[in-house]
Order: C-alpha cells, then structure tokens, then sequence
C-alpha cells in the first residue's frame, strides 16, 4: 500500500533542530531556528505573560469548551489594534476581518486555502529569497509558486530596483507575499519611503499583498515595524495579513496567531469573514484556547501591555548589540573583512552568504549551526557564546 511513499528528506530548519539536539557536544550553538534565547541560553517567560497567565480565573484556563471557528473575539480586537493601531479607521470600520490561527503558519495555511478558492489561476510570489514554508505552503494550497528579486548579494540590502521591475512585470491578481520587517531570511527590510513606493505599484497593478509579519518589535519598534500594514491600509489597499506571537510573546508552543483580511467595507468584510470560518472548519475546526487568552489578557490591559513592550524592547536591544559584538570581534581579528551587513540588518536573523559547503564546515568543525541557506539567527547569541561563534566564522571566511 505504500511502497511509492518517498522517504521525507527534512525540513530545512525543523531537521536541523533535530540534528541540534541529538549534538552531544557540550560547546554546541543552535543559530539555526528563528528562537529567541535570552543572554543566558534559554527561552524567556516574560514576566507580563506570567501576570497575565495568573489572571485567567482558573474555570477559564480548565474549561475545555470549543471556541468559536474564528477564536477569541477579544484576542481578535487586540490583534487589529496591535497591527493597525490605537487610532485606526480600519478597526472602527469593521472592514477587516480577523481570525485566530494555529500561530503564523496557520494564518498563511488559511489565507492560502481561502485564495485558492477565489483566484485558483493566480501565481503566488515570494521574495527572493524567503522562508522555506512561504513556498510549502502556498504550493500546498495548489499555487503556482515564483520569486520576485528582493536580496541583493553584493549590498546585502534589497534590490529595491528589481523588485518593483519585477512587480510591475506581474498579471494582475497575483499574490505577492511580503515580509513587513525583520526579513526572513535576510534580515534586509525596505525603508517608510520605498513602502509608499510600493504601495502604489500595487494599486496600479491590481495586485493582492499578502503580508507576513512574526517579528512586530524586534526591528525599530512595535509602531513602527508596522509601518507597512498601515500604508496599505491608509492607500485603501485590500490586503491580508497573517502575524504570530510566537516570538514576540515566547509563547512557541501554544501556537497563537491571526489572519486579517482588509476588505472594502464592512458588509465585504462579513462576509470574507464567513469564508474564512469555513475553511478553518475543514482544516481544523477551530483553535486552541490559552495563547490566544494569555496574548489578550496582555494586550487588553494597559498597565501589562506596557510591561510587554518593555520586554520587547529589552529583547530588540538584546539582538542588536550580539550583531555589533559579534561584528566588532570578527572584524578585530580579520582587518580586511566587511562586517557591516550585521548591524543594518535588522530583526532576528543575518544572511552571511556563506556556502553550504562552508555552513558544513562551522556545523562539523565547531558545532555551530547555521542555515543551510547561510542564515544565522542573531538571537540565539549570548555573552558566553559569541566569542566562540567569531572565532567559528574566522576561521571560514
Ligand atoms: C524560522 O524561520 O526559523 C522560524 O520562523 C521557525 C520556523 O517555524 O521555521
């Protein structure tokens, strides 16, 4: 019955956690999965997600009811807040539609399935390059997948130019899946004023923006690492966007994320909403309840809210000093080596552009583990292992 069942050759990051893991080295460095570790090594609690978790009355944390297809009405306020702020028009329309998913990933499961119905002969288009899953995923919703040039090697910036030649190129209803910050896996993001360039392309174009957003606040700030969801929003753009608090809350595991759709008005909305529902009942009927009530009972509440962006603040400083220790001390010890990328790339992640052969090599050599790709994920250094780390990367560049 199975016999034509190929043997899974791994995911490119989720494998490489395994490999980590099963690592008996005791000296051993995971920069491999976007995770943020704190400076010494482990996944924090933040302390406004373990206020918030004392506040849910215990019938709350042990009621097993389901929730409703479409999750937590709260956490879905909160979540429309958090993407198109305090004062947005958009949340007071009502012409977004906001769902709770199974983390981010979900949220892009769910906007690819609900598209696919709509527009089955659209191409989807992700960057140049981009998260492995943004390809598995929309592949798997049955898209046509294909690349719009975003990295530009030599800078280690965005090609902006290519980019929009590359959209300007593009039929119209195509899906184009864009990184608001903190790129993945470049950590090479687009400045307010090539936003609002790109803004009107879409508008021209008749294109459909799909925005990814997992890392709000870990690149300038939680406002303005959305600048780009509020520029589609003020242009009137319709959009989606998928977010995931994974990482911004430390809360990988409870898998806690939302889509919004922003439509036209509030009818459109209802009823892109209603389709939305559906089709989270044929995947999986509805979510899990306590991420999405801890990530509420945070954001719903001034003074914890205020505690969180602290946290997020403290990690966001966090990364961007690892990226200059770790570019101070590469440098230091090759004079004739450029290190700049590091510090004005921004986010969780670095792209080295080290080969595979070279990513090997730090892996056997020094068990240090990079991307396949040559990403590393700044947020897993720490004051005790970065000196190790420069020394690693020494000894291949
Ligand atoms: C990553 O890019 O490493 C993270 O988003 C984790 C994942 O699920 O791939």
């Amino acid at each position: 019955m199975f016999e034509h069942v190929e043997p899974f050759p791994g995911d490119p990051i989720l494998s490489l956690v395994e490999a980590f893991n099963a690592d008996a080295r005791h000296d051993k460095v995971n920069l491999s999965i976007g995770i943020y570790y704190d400076n010494e090594g482990r996944i924090p609690t933040l302390g406004s997600v373990v206020d918030a978790e004392r506040s849910l009355p215990e019938r709350v944390l042990t009621s097993a009811a389901y929730l409703p297809m479409d999750g937590l009405a709260d956490f879905r306020k909160a979540v429309q807040v958090l993407l198109f702020g305090d004062e947005s028009l958009v949340a007071e329309s009502q012409r977004v539609a906001t769902i709770q998913t199974l983390g981010g990933s979900g949220a892009l499961k769910v906007g690819a399935d609900f598209l696919h119905r709509y527009f089955p002969s659209s191409t989807a288009f992700v960057s140049d390059y981009t998260w492995d899953n943004h390809v598995g995923i929309f592949h798997g919703a049955g898209f046509k997948v294909d690349r719009y040039r975003y990295f530009d090697k030599l800078s280690k910036g965005v090609d902006f130019e290519g980019m929009l030649s590359d959209m300007l190129a593009m039929r119209e209803q195509s899906i184009v899946v864009l990184h608001p910050c903190c790129h993945n896996p470049t950590g090479a993001d687009l400045t307010p004023a090539q936003w609002d360039r790109l803004v009107s392309v879409f508008q021209e174009r008749n294109l459909i923006p799909f925005l990814d957003v997992a890392y709000q606040g870990f690149g300038d700030g939680i406002e303005e690492d959305a600048y780009a969801i509020r520029a589609f929003e003020r242009a009137g753009v319709k959009f989606f966007v998928s977010n995931s608090f994974s990482k911004i809350f430390s809360l990988y595991n409870e898998r806690v994320g939302a889509l919004s759709v922003v439509c036209k008005d509030a009818e459109e909305a209802e009823r892109v909403l209603g389709q939305l529902k559906s089709t989270v009942r044929i995947n999986y009927s509805s979510p899990p309840a306590t991420g999405a009530r801890i990530v509420s009972a945070v954001l719903l509440d001034a003074e914890r809210n205020r505690v969180w962006r602290q946290e997020v603040g403290l990690m966001r400083e966090r990364i961007r000093g690892m990226r200059q220790v770790l570019r101070d001390v590469v440098e230091a010890k090759k004079p004739d080596v450029d290190l700049s990328y590091l510090t004005s790339q921004s986010g969780m992640f670095s792209f080295t552009g080290l080969s595979r052969e070279r990513v090997e090599m730090l892996r056997e050599d020094w068990g240090v583990y990079l991307l396949g790709n040559g990403r590393l994920c700044v947020a897993g250094l720490t004051t005790q292992n970065v000196l190790r780390v420069a020394e690693a990367l020494v000894s291949v560049i």
